[in-house]
């Protein structure tokens, strides 16, 4: 009896973790059906600058498919072509190879962006037939494909140096960062920056959550920002936490600013009600925070993945933010979901540009 209880009880369980887990995905499918049916009205062409990659393969077979995007493969074009054919995707991808033409005007065009950073011509020329990030990035750059996905097969700083050095930042930002968007049951947060700047100073955290504010609004959410730490409202003063309270200062003075922010404060203040709103009654959130600004890169990296891999969120991303033209680097192990729903980001970001 204990045994069959005992798998009873299991069921049991079993029952409620799907049920939970069935919950999550919803609210991910969710979240992510709102900027894949924007991405469909108006699909743009992303530069896909691993081409060549299988999985790469098959999210633009799906993108195509489902009209999310217009896929351009960067890469050896017979290699791409023997690989579809191998997979069984019949389709027409646009396919761009480096080495297929002389592409002397981007050799020409990073050279000139690059001349005064050290770059030779001959060098230039290497990174465009060698460098398919160098060429994704001054295609993307030229207006000759509109968002650009890499990193799959890269070490994540060696795929965004070379969009960071020939697309850069928009015109009113100085820094790019890394979001992820973290879907619970009931629930929903933005994490930042997860994946660029070690160690921001205020001004850079003030930005970051600025971009952060942003793109979750492109997901049709409210943002309601909390600047990270393990002191709360100035109960432990030193260089690290002022340099968050002048962050929430500078945000506080910005007339640009129009969601509530406020800080440096301890991770459970900032996502339970209780806390903020009775501790903390003079807090500008009185609402759980939805973007949660980081004091580090190793704060940020560890603590999304903390929430995915223990607290159970979907997580999707990294979402590159502050960068001229829409660009995101994938991570290693991301999946064809993963790659197809970047793409979607990124045709949104397209369209608004
Ligand atoms: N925002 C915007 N532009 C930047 C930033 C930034 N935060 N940092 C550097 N740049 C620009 C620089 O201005 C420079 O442009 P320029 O050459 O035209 O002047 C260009 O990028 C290269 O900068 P460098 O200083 O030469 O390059 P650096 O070696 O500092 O690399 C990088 C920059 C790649 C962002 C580096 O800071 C880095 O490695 N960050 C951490 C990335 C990382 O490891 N993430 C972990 C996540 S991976 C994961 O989760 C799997």
């Amino acid at each position: 009896a204990a045994i069959e209880s005992g798998c009873a009880r299991r069921d049991i369980d079993t029952d409620i973790y799907e049920e939970q887990l069935e919950a999550r995905l919803g609210k991910s499918r969710e979240m992510m059906r709102v900027v894949l049916n924007k991405a469909k009205s108006n699909p743009k062409r992303v530069a896909l600058a691993e081409g060549h990659d299988e999985k790469i393969i098959r999210a633009a077979y799906q993108m195509h498919e489902q009209g999310i995007a217009q896929p351009i493969l960067v890469g050896d074009k017979s290699e791409i072509v023997a690989t579809a054919s191998e997979l069984g995707l019949e389709f027409g991808p646009e396919i761009v190879d480096p080495s297929d033409e002389t592409w002397d005007h981007y050799t020409d065009r990073l050279y000139e962006l690059r001349r005064r950073k050290g770059v030779t011509r001959n060098e230039a020329e290497e990174l465009i037939s060698g460098n398919s990030n160098y060429f994704a990035s001054v295609m993307v750059e030229q207006g000759d494909a509109d968002a650009m996905l890499t990193g799959l097969t890269h070490h994540y700083p060696s795929a965004l140096r070379p969009p960071l050095q020939v697309i850069g930042t928009a015109p009113e930002a100085d820094y790019a960062a890394g979001v992820y968007l973290l879907t619970f049951k009931n629930q929903v947060v933005f994490a930042a920056d997860t994946t660029v700047n070690l160690a921001p100073e205020a001004d850079v955290l003030a930005e970051i959550t600025k971009h952060t504010a942003s793109l979750a609004r492109r997901f049709n959410i409210e943002p309601r920002a909390a600047m990270l730490s393990y002191s709360n409202f100035g109960s432990v003063e030193n260089d690290g936490t002022k340099r968050l309270q002048d962050a929430v200062t500078s945000l506080h003075d910005d007339p640009a600013v129009d969601f509530p922010v406020d800080g440096e404060m301890q991770a459970d203040t900032a996502v339970i009600e209780d806390i903020l709103t009775e501790t903390y009654d003079f807090s500008d959130l009185d609402e759980p925070a939805n973007v949660l600004v980081f004091p580090n890169l190793e704060a940020g990296n560890i603590g999304y993945k903390l929430l995915q891999r223990l607290g159970g969120a979907e997580a999707i991303g990294p979402m590159l933010v502050g960068m001229d033209k829409p660009v995101h680097v994938l991570q290693r192990g991301d999946e064809v979901k993963d790659i197809v729903n970047l793409a979607g980001v990124a045709v949104v970001d397209a369209q608004n540009d």
